[in-house]
């Protein structure tokens, strides 16, 4: 990345700003931080930023996360944050050379390739990843985490190509569900902790390319409103992939259940007590919980692929939407 060590010691703050599905990774990337290097970290969606006066802290590296390193509202949030004195400013973008990476003071290059579909994937599979990579870095740093559990998160890390390509083999089951679903107009997604994030990518993917209304909640809220929207045979889908909060996200499924909702619990194997409350389920190679987030967005990706496929829409091309959004 070029940011020396002892830039690194000095962080005291960081603030992260993205858009759309690199919002999603940027809000995992918060829980990231916080946990594992103790760094306070802020997250606003670039749109927001740039209108709303934010206090900046001494020492704080300022993030932006693109796919493209071109969308306006990103950019135009980097230019107001080398005015307000940050002390770094670094990009996490997939294209060299864009605008964002010629204009920050630091970059990681996510290197997925070049990403053609509108509706981003592989870009925020990545993204994850040098997130999650750029955590390790500063928790080293800072001597934040223990050696022994940096060793094993590096590990799982270099298992999870592999893990994920056996999820692959695995996509007929969803191509079942999707079969049965394609003709809904509403769908949940809920989560907690890094799977919220994951939740709110899942819904988006899924009104991108299939335009099913979908919104994703935080599962701890369905009682404060949105269980009021659940009706008979609604598709909910919970992403239970977190061994810490297992059995909160089951409690919520339960009362959606109740209220008629046709469950999908996305979860790891071995977890086999969702079956008691779930009609169908997705399960994923156990891992390290961090890549959890990336291995459970694989399928709901599938799911909305799928999805689109029964419906006949145009996946790579969805019909009102841009690559890459280059104006506000
Ligand atoms: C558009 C794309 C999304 C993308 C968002 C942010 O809306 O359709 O897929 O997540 O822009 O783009 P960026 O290139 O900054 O990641």
């Amino acid at each position: 990345i070029g940011l020396k060590d002892d830039s690194l010691v000095d962080i005291d703050n960081i603030q992260i700003v993205a858009c759309g599905t690199s919002f999603h990774a940027g809000l995992v990337g918060k829980y990231w931080f916080e946990e594992l290097t103790g760094v306070p970290c802020n997250i606003d969606i670039a749109s927001e930023y740039r209108y709303r006066h934010a206090v900046v802290r001494k020492n704080s590296l300022f993030i932006t996360i693109s796919q493209s390193g071109e969308t306006a509202d990103t950019l135009a949030s980097l230019r107001l944050a080398k005015e307000q004195g940050y002390k770094h400013t670094l990009c996490i973008c997939n294209v060299n050379g864009s605008s964002l990476v010629r204009e920050s003071d630091f970059t990681l290059l996510t290197r997925a390739g070049a990403e053609i579909g509108v509706a981003s994937t592989k870009a925020f599979t990545t993204q994850l990843l040098s997130l999650l990579m750029l955590t390790l870095l500063l928790a080293k740093q800072k001597q934040s985490l223990d050696e022994d559990k940096r060793a094993q998160i590096i590990t799982s890390l270099r298992q999870l190509p592999s893990l994920c390509e056996k999820f692959l083999a695995k996509d007929q089951e969803i191509l079942q569900l999707a079969s049965e679903f394609a003709d809904k107009h509403h769908c949940l997604f809920l989560g907690r902790g890094v799977m919220y994030p994951i939740a709110l990518e899942g819904a988006l993917k899924l009104k991108e390319i299939s335009y099913i209304h979908s919104e994703a909640f935080a599962a701890g809220e369905m009682k404060h409103g949105p269980i009021s929207l659940i009706e008979k045979n609604m598709l909910v889908v919970g992403v239970l992939t977190q061994p810490d909060l297992y059995e909160k996200m089951v409690s919520n499924l339960v009362e959606a259940k109740s209220r008629g909702a046709y469950i999908m619990g996305l979860t790891t194997y071995g977890n086999y007590s969702i079956e008691d409350t779930a009609n169908f389920t997705v399960y994923v190679p156990k891992t390290d919980p961090h890549f959890a987030t990336s291995l459970s967005v694989v399928p709901l990706q599938l799911l909305s692929y799928y999805i689109a496929l029964e419906r006949g829409c145009d996946i790579d091309k969805p019909r009102n939407l841009a690559k890459s959004v280059t104006v506000e």
